[in-house]
């Protein structure tokens, strides 16, 4: 699925946080959207992954404006994957049921799988406050990837963990990638910038550089 920013600007009140921006993602490409913190990472991501109306520019994907792709809350259920800094896990299911509760019906047999993949096929039974932060985040992504989703968009998704979990979470996007699903990652860790396809450098607003591996 190939999405298409152009001519990104929003507006917070009278601040400009964008100021123009023009993006493609393509089909299975592990895009790291780099930059400063309030340099609009946040903002161009919740805009690219519906989640944000932008103020002037428009969001088309596989070449369709958001109001020609049918039911909005159907789309994103079965094309986008979200992960955020913040697991978002609810505390009274188990890893399991958290996955389950995403899962579209004909997706329930790919969650043992799927569970086993990300390494936390053991951890099934447990709650989210019985395992680590690394853990915490790998049943999030195996949420955000259950009913999978053509295109992932993450948040800051190591922003709470640990060198060697943030490197293992970048690992699975690349994995994943190779497979067909897009991920879309803003992130201000550099170290980011060796696992992605592409990486858009954010600077005030505007893209300040582009670079496709
Ligand atoms: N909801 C909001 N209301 C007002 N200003 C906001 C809001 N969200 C972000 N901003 C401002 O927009 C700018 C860009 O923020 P953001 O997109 O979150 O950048 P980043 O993710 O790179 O830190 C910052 O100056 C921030 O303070
Ligand atoms: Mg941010």
């Amino acid at each position: 699925m190939t999405i298409e920013g152009k001519s990104l600007e929003h507006f917070y009140g009278r601040e400009q946080v964008l100021k123009g921006v023009d993006v493609t993602i393509r089909p299975g490409e592990f895009v790291a959207i780099i930059g400063e913190s309030g340099s609009g990472k946040t903002t161009l991501l919740s805009i690219l992954s519906t989640l944000l109306h932008p103020t002037h520019g428009e969001v088309r994907y596989e070449g369709k404006g958001l109001d020609a792709l049918g039911n909005i809350d159907t789309f994103r259920r079965r094309k986008i994957g979200f992960v955020f800094q913040f697991h978002y896990l609810i505390g009274y299911l188990t890893l399991r049921e958290n996955i389950a509760l995403a899962a579209l019906a004909e997706y329930a047999d790919q969650i043992d799988p799927l569970m086993e993949r990300l390494g936390i096929e053991r951890l099934g039974g447990r709650y989210s406050d019985e395992v680590s932060g690394g853990e915490r985040q790998r049943a999030a992504i195996a949420r955000a990837l259950i009913n999978r989703p053509r295109v992932v968009f993450a948040d800051e998704p190591t922003g709470n963990l640990d060198t060697k979990n943030a490197l293992g979470v970048y690992e699975l996007f690349a994995q994943f990638s190779q497979e067909g699903t897009a991920f879309v990652v803003a992130s201000h860790d550099k170290k980011i910038t060796e696992f992605a396809d592409t990486i858009i450098e954010m600077e005030d607003g505007v893209v300040k550089k582009v670079i496709t591996r």
